[in-house]
């Protein structure tokens, strides 16, 4: 098939979705990908994971944004067309288009259509000046953007979610986003800092266990989506602090002896065997400056907390 679609058709989804966990559990260290978290109960229990005392990533990066949001704008400049990476909560972005200087636009790029357009509409009531060009597009693979006339192009990538993918898939990914700003386009982007293990593994296992049935959600979605027979009661959620590879690892860990069917093939998992489902890589400033140079970046301004946990840089994209 070579029929090009703007919106993925629900067969290729499902298709996709099936092969990805039949590769991932075929694997030595059986392994699920992490972008399966986000049905609509995922996407709930995300947003209760961000408003967790112990999850202090979020309100960290907002109160950084708030303090320094008129700086970030001025890196932005006049009349800049601002790129947003999975169109996550309104809440950070508004901040921005609040105080850039006429931009020429807003391009959210999101996987979920219906979440998009929800968006869109929520911005465009509110701003009506700010034209916005919603992408409907799995930003992990190539997608293209809109290209509408501006100043400049700055991709806007909060939430660390750069630290839930490997290093190498980081570097592709952000690669691809320096040739699409171009030379002199921006990158603002939200990490998450190296710190004392104990607070990052509390913010990964919360007291209520919400961030629990958010991982554990991946196989009821499995269950329901591809017909397996996973039963969630017999694994439980494990997140802790890989010192060596500087992040967190979460895993679902097999409680018994067993066997899961999926799609006509069976799966053993030993007593205490664990699917790998996410990464979360903390990052160190000193250390994105050269990787920042790597991905054809430089930075820029680095804005923090006081405590040092979390950090929004804006690296450019040099002039050739
Ligand atoms: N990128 C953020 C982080 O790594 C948010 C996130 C992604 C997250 N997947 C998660 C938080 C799973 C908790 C559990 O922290």
């Amino acid at each position: 098939m070579t029929a090009t679609r703007l919106v993925p058709s629900p067969v290729n989804t499902v298709t996709r979705f099936r092969d990805d966990v039949l590769s991932g559990l075929s694997r030595k260290q059986k392994w699920l990908p992490a972008k399966y978290f986000y049905d609509p109960l995922g996407s709930s229990l995300f947003d209760r994971i961000t408003e967790l005392d112990e999850y202090y990533p979020t309100r960290t990066e907002l109160a950084i944004m708030q303090a320094h949001v008129s700086a970030m704008a001025t890196r932005c400049g006049k009349n800049c067309l601002l790129v947003e990476l999975g169109a996550g909560s309104l809440l950070k972005v508004r901040l921005l288009l609040d105080q850039l200087d006429r931009p020429a636009g807003f391009v959210p790029v999101d996987v979920s259509g219906e979440h998009l357009r929800a968006s869109a509409k929520e911005l465009t009531a509110d701003y009506p000046d700010i034209p916005v060009y919603p992408v409907v597009a799995d930003f992990c693979r190539s997608f293209e953007i809109p290209s509408i006339d501006a100043d400049r192009r700055v991709v806007y990538f909060p939430g660390s979610t750069i630290g839930n993918f490997d290093p190498p898939d980081a570097a592709r990914l952000m690669r691809s986003v320096a040739r699409m700003v171009g030379p002199g386009g921006g990158l603002l982007l939200g990490v998450d800092l190296r710190k004392d293990p104990a607070v990052l593994e509390r913010a990964y296992n919360d007291a209520e266990g919400v961030t629990a049935c958010f991982n554990l959600n991946l196989l009821t979605r499995i269950n329901r989506e591809l017909g397996a027979d996973f039963d969630p009661a017999s694994f439980r959620h494990r997140a802790f602090y890989n010192r060596d590879l500087y992040r967190i690892e979460m895993h679902l860990v097999s409680s018994v002896d067993q066997s899961v069917n999926l799609s006509g093939r069976t799966f053993h998992f030993r007593a205490d065997e664990s699917i790998h489902t996410e990464n979360s890589y903390k990052h160190d400033t000193g250390e994105l400056t050269h990787r920042a140079e790597d991905w054809g970046f430089r930075v820029d301004q680095t804005w923090t907390d006081k405590a040092g946990y979390f950090a929004v840089i804006y690296l450019t994209a040099p002039d050739k």
